[in-house]
């Protein structure tokens, strides 16, 4: 059984944009296969754009509380908080020395990072971030890394170091595959560009009701008057609509359009209530675990004890071979 590993950003509250892009797919990735996946909140990443301690831990927490909300099974799979694990950042030491500084300097990442900041505001953990990465999957052999296309090069990376590893001291770390997902559904923000944290077009599925509201209210459509037709293909509500909708509720939404007479209000109230009705059950169980953030804490602390066994094996097989111990 190939043992699949991967990482979870946290730098933000998960959005609908990530829930449809990346959580319900690795979810039903998960529960499809028959392996037993490591899946992590990459906390310590995210202080490399998190400077905020109770920002950084709520983000950790609400990211924990969407996973489970949408129903991952954490019996079955390794779910678990990468700070919990500090043995990682003792490998990342290790692997630093065996990482060359131009590979870092050419990481579209960091260069498309850095490019945002001036010089003396680029980190040193920025600029080792993928080092850190690959310190989360070379610490559990892990064989199969499932990550969106802009993470490809890190894993080349990641590849990279574990080879001169391997080359300097014999075979020590197992050499991880990417898997890459292609199809990446996109989801238009409030503003009809893809939605995204950083342009401030989210939709948050945990808002309070009316806060929800008041932001579906806010997406922007065109001014065709109420009693016009309208085109529902060129419109962000129905998109919107369409990502969310059974074929009936969509087809249906689709003739309003057409008919005219049915005004962007409308459809946005009717949107707004889908989202309150699909997603009745996990609003529910994500503030159940956001009021009560031990439970998280328990769900956690479960992945990290399994976690743990793996790393404590690798880690003492790489300090063996280094001549730590
Ligand atoms: N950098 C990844 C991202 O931005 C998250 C991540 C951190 C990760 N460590 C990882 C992904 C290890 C896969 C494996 O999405």
């Amino acid at each position: 059984m190939a043992r699949v590993l991967t990482g979870i950003q946290s730098s933000g509250i998960p959005h609908l944009g990530n829930i449809l892009g990346a959580i319900q797919p690795a979810i039903a990735l998960a529960e499809q296969s028959n392996n037993q996946a490591l899946l992590f909140i990459a906390d310590y990443h995210s202080l490399t754009s998190v400077r905020d301690a109770e920002a950084l831990k709520h983000n950790t927490y609400a990211t924990a509380a969407t996973w489970l909300a949408f129903g991952l099974d954490t019996d079955k799979h390794i779910f678990y908080r990468q700070s919990d694990i500090p043995a990682v950042c003792e490998l990342a030491w290790f692997l630093n020395c065996f990482t060359p500084i131009p590979m870092l300097e050419n990481a579209h990442s960091f260069k498309d990072k850095s490019a945002k900041f001036n010089k003396d505001k680029i980190s040193a953990g920025l600029f080792t971030y993928p080092v850190l990465m690959a310190a989360d999957i070379l610490l559990y052999d892990a064989e199969i890394v499932p990550v969106g296309k802009d993470q490809e090069q890190h894993l080349e990376i990641t590849r990279n170091i574990a080879r001169s590893f391997n080359h300097n001291y014999g075979d020590t770390f197992v050499i991880p595959e990417s898997k890459i997902q292609e199809k990446v559904m996109v989801v238009p923000g409030t503003d009809g560009q893809k939605m995204s944290k950083s342009y401030g077009n989210f939709i948050d599925i945990f808002l309070p009701d009316k806060k929800l509201r008041k932001v579906i209210m806010g997406i922007q459509t065109d001014s065709t008057p109420l009693d016009d037709p309208k085109n529902p293909d060129t419109c962000n509500v129905f998109k919107l609509y369409q990502l969310l909708g059974s074929e009936a509720q969509i087809a249906e939404l689709r003739q309003n359009y057409t008919a005219g007479n049915y005004g962007y209000g409308a459809a946005k109230q009717a949107l707004y209530e889908l989202i309150i009705d699909k997603y009745a059950t996990q609003r529910k169980a994500y503030h159940r675990f956001m009021v009560n953030t031990s439970l998280i804490d328990v769900e956690l602390k479960k992945g990290a004890e399994k976690a743990h066994k793996i790393s404590t094996e690798v880690l003492a097989r790489i300090k063996t071979k280094l001549g730590f111990q």
